[in-house]
């Protein structure tokens, strides 16, 4: 099988193809993937000299150069992860996260609609996220039939990719499948998002910003967990359906926080006490959703996908990758990094 992975030198992608491309040496996986500032080819060493691995650098907004991975390759599969997907930066610029998530996703399809033409052995795989329902209360759970209200320029560009694939399977007849997942976390995440930020910055003593009072909710899922269930999805999921992936560990983001200090903490012979005083309440996100939790029902009964990491193993697993990979860390944070750092962080005082 040809298969063609958008976004894979990303966090989810790379640690994807990380786990496929020496497992299944009888497909051919092609990265096409633009290479933004969230991309590291660091990410993708142990693969990238094995023979059923290629890269493409393409702008998922470049028609052309989209319609040329698919002439030279002829994917089966598509397994769509490329996009703008830090929420912050989308409040900040949200011009990048609509032609990335809306008009590139449309550029896929349109690539495979051209091609496909109702083959029901290719498939379009979405890969998508909570956020599209917006915020829950105190209770309750997102499942697949939950009403999309979507918060941040992010989440509504995420929720309007997710309609435009649904719309080419209703009206054209495309194979598709989507997946809404939870927050990830695991090795070789960019150190925008909470939980490598957060770790980094304690390794180095350095504030550690928490939004609000930071009561808000996270459902967090370890990485490869997430990976499987697309997996387990892209075989056993039936087309044209939804499936909501989730971590079963809701926390808020101040609970996430001392647990990162203590583990920080214990792998550095650090004192946590020290570290627990970095913490720094920031202005809050705006339009901050409460909180999120998935019903994660029907990708456990109807493809036996279930999580296999605790939030204890796998933040463990997390805070070792980050300090044992101080090259891949030092790799990422360029000069872009700290003008971010200096962007969303420098006026954050209350
Ligand atoms: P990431 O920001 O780490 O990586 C995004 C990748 O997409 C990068 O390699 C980047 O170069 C590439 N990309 C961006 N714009 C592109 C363009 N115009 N053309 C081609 N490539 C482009 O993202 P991630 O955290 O790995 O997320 C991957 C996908 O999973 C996204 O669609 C995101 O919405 C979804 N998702 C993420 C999470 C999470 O917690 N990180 C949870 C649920 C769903
Ligand atoms: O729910 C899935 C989504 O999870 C994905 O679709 C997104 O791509 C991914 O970025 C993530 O979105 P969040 O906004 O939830 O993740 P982030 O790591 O940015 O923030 C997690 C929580 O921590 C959120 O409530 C905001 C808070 N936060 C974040 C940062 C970066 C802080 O309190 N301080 C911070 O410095």
């Amino acid at each position: 099988m040809e298969i063609i992975v958008t976004g894979g030198a990303g966090f989810i992608g790379a640690n994807f193809l990380n786990r496929l491309v020496p497992e299944l040496p009888e497909h051919r996986f092609i990265n096409l993937d633009k290479l933004t500032y969230a991309a590291n080819l660091a990410s993708l060493r142990a693969i990238d000299s094995l023979p059923n691995y290629a890269l493409r650098r393409v702008d998922i907004t470049d028609m052309d150069g989209v319609d040329a991975v698919f002439e030279e390759f002829d994917p089966d599969l598509v397994v769509h992860f490329a996009a703008e997907s830090h929420v912050d930066r989308s409040i900040l610029g949200p011009r990048e996260f609509v032609r990335t998530n809306i008009e590139g996703t449309f550029n896929l399809l349109e690539a495979s609609r051209k091609r496909w033409s109702n083959d029901d052995n290719r498939l379009f795989h979405h890969v998508s996220t909570d956020e599209v329902y917006g915020s829950l209360g105190e209770t309750g759970l997102f499942e697949e039939t939950t009403a999309y209200d979507p918060s941040s320029p992010y989440s509504a560009s995420k929720a309007a990719s997710d309609h435009i694939v649904r719309a080419y399977h209703r009206t054209y007849g495309l194979p598709i499948k989507i997946t809404n997942c939870s927050n990830n976390y695991g090795p070789m995440q960019f150190p925008e998002k909470l939980i490598p930020l957060m770790i980094l910055n304690a390794a180095e003593r350095k504030p550690l910003p928490i939004y609000g009072q930071g009561l808000n909710v996270r459902d967090w899922l370890y990485v490869e967990d997430h990976c499987e269930a697309i997996w387990a999805v892209i075989q056993k999921g039936q087309v044209g359906r939804t499936y909501n992936i989730g971590g079963n560990n809701e926390m808020q983001n101040i609970e996430v926080v001392d647990t990162l200090c203590q583990v920080v903490a214990e792998e550095t012979g650090s004192d946590v006490a020290e570290l627990l005083s970095l913490k720094k309440f920031v202005t809050d996100r705006p339009g901050h959703d409460l909180r999120y939790a998935i019903d994660a029902t029907r990708i456990r009964e109807e493809c036996g996908w279930e999580p296999k990491e605790t939030f204890d193993t796998g933040i463990r697993k997390t805070v070792k990758w980050y300090l044992s990979n101080e090259d891949w860390v030092r790799d990422v944070r360029s000069g872009e990094y700290r003008k971010w750092m200096d962007l969303n962080y420098g006026d954050r005082t209350r």
